[in-house]
């Protein structure tokens, strides 16, 4: 069983996004199933890597995307992006110093609970906002 599932009611109709989007929820459930394989810290660690890279891709191209339309709460938008992927760089910096496999599964939960809430609330937000833009 994948760690998120995607769903209509996350889709933005932005085809940019929605691509993106669908790419973290697949990236994070590769981590998620090799959490889940277990011990073996080679493929947890590619796969939080693979997952934090694509991380930094996407909110780095939808800022750039709001910033573009003009959209007025990009700020605090940004911080949002900023206050979790410092919490995830975290929790990397210590799987890397450890290893710990508790700690891989920590990021999983801790970004597959967020990236749910987040594009249902504050992505929903700004998509709305550029749809009545149009
Ligand atoms: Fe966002
Ligand atoms: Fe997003």
């Amino acid at each position: 069983m994948p760690a998120i599932v995607w769903d209509d009611s996350l889709r933005t109709d932005i085809e940019l996004i929605d691509g993106q989007h669908r790419e973290l929820f697949e990236r994070a459930n590769r981590l998620f199933e090799a959490v889940g394989r277990g011990k073996n810290d080679k493929a947890v660690g590619e796969a939080l890597q693979f997952l934090m890279g694509y991380v930094k891709r996407h909110f780095h191209a939808e800022e750039k995307f709001m910033r573009a339309h003009a959209y007025p709460k990009l700020s605090a938008h940004s911080w949002q992006h900023t206050d979790i992927t410092q919490s995830l760089n975290d929790l990397v910096a210590q799987f890397k110093r450890g290893g710990d496999m508790w700690i891989a599964m920590k990021v999983s939960r801790l970004f597959s609970g967020w990236i749910v809430n987040h594009i249902r609330q504050s992505d929903m937000d700004y998509v709305r906002f550029i749809h009545r833009k149009k």
